[in-house]
């Protein structure tokens, strides 16, 4: 067993980018470089263009902006409205699947794979479930979940499932998120011209709204999908370019929503569509994907991954990528032009998301099914039009196994119960390998890639220090990606763990980093931190568990990171956002907000630092409550 490593990720790059070459075809690498240096106005957080007076750039000459606003007004603000987009962005995720929910019928293109778990969420909501049928049920509570975004009293229904302790901190900060929508808009309207330019007020609502998203948006993402699609279980799969086939018909699946992806991959497999193929002169259909659509048919199909963020360039550049279908947030649209390079096809689904150069095809709960089926056969028949001279597809992938949400984790973990603790269904055999020392904590490692940081590097780097100090790793979204390129999500990168963390992962046989999900699936490790909590009898804050983003690049990842840290948890940033312009912004998001809500922010762009500081704070934690 070896891991791929980054040198070998990049050789495969260049030799792709050589393909490009050939065919005049643009880059990211390129288009960074046209972008360097970076605008340092922008990148510290000075620059104000909230309203027609300005722009207004901070400089020592010139420390307000017309309208008196100080530095730390215009950095405060900049942040909460990043916030309230990644807010809104997950949330309005969350809000479609909540729609699909609603559509969802005996025979119809969605269907409730996991009805017990809708029972479970209706008795948590307090619905009655008793000689409901399971449709009528989905249908209810998909509009109750709809209701959470625009509610006009009361707070988000999710929040019950936080230890008590950590929604009294919510109350008291006056942080608890109120109706889903309400809170994006507070955020616009706290930041527009003339409203809150108090740092403090800002950040707060920054919170608050982030709350919004990881305990009422993502969370609704989250479980009405595994409603939807299934509860993800174990399942093994593949990951990097590799997994693309020269001889089939290629359609890659990206963005995030498993509406579309789930219905591709129904279609893909159907023997039909895969007769269809063959009379082209495939011999089958492989369906890969990109980003977390990938993950989310990865972890309840097995689908492999054809990579992550900054490698959605690399599949068309492959040549052999017939079609690259796409629904909404983190596509480039640089894959329009892209396309043109080739003879794929760039299919947009969303009306949320459309791009130049793209074929539309619309996307919804009614038509699911017929246009799967369109975007399929268009794929097969595009398979004639490919240019042999260009197909190259790196011959890279790993095995993983992935599928670990928090009742996949609590199902294997009972496998190491029998000599360690006699109650099974419960967080407890985990945190009896905690409390004993076996794993020293857990690391909950997310977020994209950032050409500021070499991609995948910081990921695998940390990953790999993270579990040989016997600290296993909760990941999702392109972390989780990288992982699974690397080889850490094999069952045999146990062999890279400390002495203790190898033990779990043999008697649970699990692999040393474990797959959540998505990045909505965030909200899986909140449930997880919350209940491991809950059996424990500690804080959230105290446990010895930390969250991490050190690639990330999105509004959506700023919104993440304040509803972890919000929940408690200690995160540790590869990238600064934008907020270094402001000492009072900066100081709070890494010290200030401690007072508040039990932890902060730290950033250090030093991967080395940034891994031994994580395990520092591990360690003080167990020390600090006396293991
Ligand atoms: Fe300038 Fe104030 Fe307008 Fe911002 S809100 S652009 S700082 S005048
Ligand atoms: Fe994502």
């Amino acid at each position: 067993f070896k891991l791929t490593s980054v040198d070998e990720f990049e050789a495969a790059t260049a030799r792709l980018l050589e393909t490009g070459a050939k065919v005049g075809a643009d880059s990211w690498q390129m288009r960074v470089k046209n972008q360097s240096p970076h605008c340092k106005f922008g990148e510290t957080g000075v620059c104000c263009r909230i309203c027609a007076m300005g722009p207004c750039r901070i400089t020592p000459k010139a420390p307000k902006g017309i309208c008196g606003c100080d530095v730390h007004g215009i950095v405060g603000r900049n942040y909460l409205k990043f916030t309230a987009g990644g807010a809104a962005t997950h949330s309005d995720h969350g809000r479609e699947i909540c729609h699909t929910l609603y559509l969802s019928a005996e025979d119809g293109n969605y269907k409730v794979k996991d009805p017990e778990k809708l029972k479970r969420i209706a008795k948590e909501w307090g619905v009655e479930t008793e000689g409901k049928d399971i449709y009528d049920l989905a249908h209810e509570m998909a509009e109750l979940a709809l209701l959470e975004y625009g509610k006009p009293f009361g707070n988000q229904r999710w929040l019950k499932r936080a230890p008590q302790t950590t929604q009294d901190i919510w109350e008291r900060e006056g942080i608890a998120p109120r109706a889903i929508d309400r809170e994006v808009s507070t955020s616009l309207h706290m930041s527009h011209m003339g409203c809150s330019s108090k740092p403090e007020a800002l950040i707060r609502q920054s919170l608050r709204a982030g709350l919004a998203d990881g305990w009422g948006g993502s969370m609704c993402g989250t479980e009405f999908s595994d409603v939807l699609f299934g509860t993800p279980k174990p399942v093994d799969t593949e990951a990097n370019l590799g997994v693309m086939n020269a001889e089939n018909v290629n359609i890659i699946v990206h963005g995030h929503d498993p509406s579309l992806s789930e219905m591709i991959c129904e279609y893909a497999d159907d023997p039909e569509m895969i007769a269809y193929a063959k009379s082209f002169g495939a011999k089958g259909i492989t369906v890969s994907g990109v980003c977390c659509t990938s993950n989310e048919v990865a972890m309840r199909r097995g689908i492999p991954m054809a990579g992550n963020f900054l490698q959605q360039e690399n599949v068309v550049l492959t040549g052999a990528c017939e079609a690259i279908v796409v629904d909404v947030q983190c596509i480039f649209p640089a894959l329009g032009p892209l396309s043109k390079c080739f003879h794929t096809k760039f299919i947009t689904t969303s009306p949320i998301a459309q791009m130049p150069d793209s074929e539309f095809i619309e996307f919804h709960a009614e038509n699911a099914g017929e246009n799967a089926k369109s975007i399929v056969k268009l794929a097969c028949e595009n398979f004639v039009n490919r240019n042999k001279d260009l197909v190259y597809i790196p011959d890279m992938k790993q095995k993983a196994t992935v599928g670990y949400s928090v009742e996949a984790i609590v199902k294997v973990l009972d496998g190491v119960t029998n000599s360690q603790v006699d109650e099974t269904g419960t967080t407890k055999p985990l945190l009896e390998c905690i409390t004993s020392g076996v794993i020293r904590g857990a690391v909950a490692m997310v977020g994209c890639n950032n050409p500021k940081i070499r991609p995948d590097h910081a990921h695998i780097e940390l990953m790999k220090k993270l579990i040989a100090n016997d600290i296993v790793v909760i990941a999702s979204g392109c972390a989780a990606q990288a992982a699974a390129k690397a080889g850490l999500m094999d069952k045999q990168a146990k062999d890279l763990c400390g002495a203790g963390l190898k033990r779990v992962c043999e008697l649970a046989d699990i692999p040393p980093v474990l797959h959540m999900g998505s990045c909505v699936d965030i909200s899986r490790m909140m449930i997880l931190a919350a209940t491991l909590a809950k059996d424990s009898g500690l804080k959230i804050s105290q446990l010895p568990v930390v969250g991490c983003a050190p690639e990330w690049m999105s509004e959506k990842a700023v919104s993440i990171g304040n509803y972890v840290v919000a929940t408690g948890i200690d995160t540790f940033l590869g990238v600064d956002p934008y907020v270094s312009g402001s000492s009072e912004v900066a100081d709070l998001l890494t010290n200030g907000v401690r007072e508040w809500v039990e932890a902060a922010y730290t950033v250090e762009k030093d991967i080395d630092k940034l891994v031994d500081s994580m395990i520092d704070r591990i360690e003080e934690k167990r020390a600090a409550i006396g293991i």
